[in-house]
């Protein structure tokens, strides 16, 4: 038994869809989020930038005195190693491997397509997890940087015609593909769940990131002895690093309800990159 919180963070809100999941799965844990909205989006950085915000972000969260740490970002995911994790005395996740290990469940023809951030992509984190599960899978990826605006500023009503439009741009790198299989390999995305089914018809299986990754959280806290006992009354605190207007109802677009945030810039080092 183990009543310190779980670390969970993420670029800016996305992540709120994994810790919506991971609260529902897991409802008497509690959870400190971190939310780096001063320095969204990381999903067009260079691999370096990403990975140096990254580092900041396990930081934080491990000064924070949490038992487990998930990056509930696909772009940060991407592109923390074994070296990063090796510094962690707490154990970690990130989404790709739940995801792909739901996504390899999945799919019954082996071809999986994957969207994400252009950086996500290009990592080619999926491809290498979904190989390592299983090497007959095909893949085909498509990066879809205009997704994250378009869901922070609302724009994920089934009938918006400006995102099925840029959806359908997106979607066109599958034709002739296949695919039965479609991984959101970012946490934006599940707003956007109804209308890529609709865009793609019900024959293919959408997997998100936010119920595989907190399955598999819940399966490593039960394995390490690391869950709290309790089984309801768990609590979330909420950090970011920049006040934005727009956080508390970006939040509730994922959440469903307001929250408070706390402001952690002070504890984080937020220099900008040199150009
Ligand atoms: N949270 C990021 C992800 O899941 C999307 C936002 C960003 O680009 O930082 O990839």
């Amino acid at each position: 038994m183990d009543t310190r919180p779980i670390g969970v963070f993420d670029s800016g809100v996305g992540g709120l869809s994994v810790l919506r999941e991971v609260t529902r799965l897991l409802p008497g844990e509690d959870i400190v989020y971190f939310g780096d909205v001063g320095r969204v989006p990381y999903g067009n950085r260079s691999r370096e930038v990403i990975y140096r915000y990254s580092s900041e972000d396990l930081r934080f969260l491990r000064d924070k005195g949490v038992k487990f740490i998930v990056a509930a970002c696909g772009t940060a995911s991407s592109v923390i190693d074994a070296a990063l994790i090796r510094q962690l005395p707490v154990p970690y996740t990130g989404v790709i491997e739940p995801t792909a290990r739901a996504a390899a469940a999945a799919t019954k023809n082996k071809k999986v397509g994957i969207i994400g951030t252009a950086a996500t992509i290009k990592s080619g984190s999926f491809v290498r997890a979904l190989a390592a599960i299983d090497p007959a899978i095909e893949t085909r990826g498509q990066g879809c940087p205009l997704l994250v605006p378009l869901v922070e500023n609302g724009y994920i009503d089934f009938e918006n015609k400006v995102t099925r439009l840029v959806l359908e741009e997106y979607l066109r790198r599958f034709d002739g593909f296949e695919m039965d299989t479609l991984i959101l390999g970012c946490t934006h995305y599940p707003l956007l769940k109804p209308i890529i089914q609709d865009l793609l018809g019900p024959g293919i299986a959408l997997i998100d990131s936010g119920a595989a990754t907190a399955a598999y959280v819940r399966e490593l806290l039960a394995k390490q002895g690391l869950l709290s006992g309790r089984e309801s009354g768990g609590t979330a605190r909420y950090y970011i690093s920049e006040h934005t207007e727009t956080f508390a109802e970006t939040a509730k677009i994922f959440l469903g309800h307001g929250i408070e945030a706390e402001y952690a810039v002070a504890e984080l080092p937020l220099e900008e990159t040199p150009v």
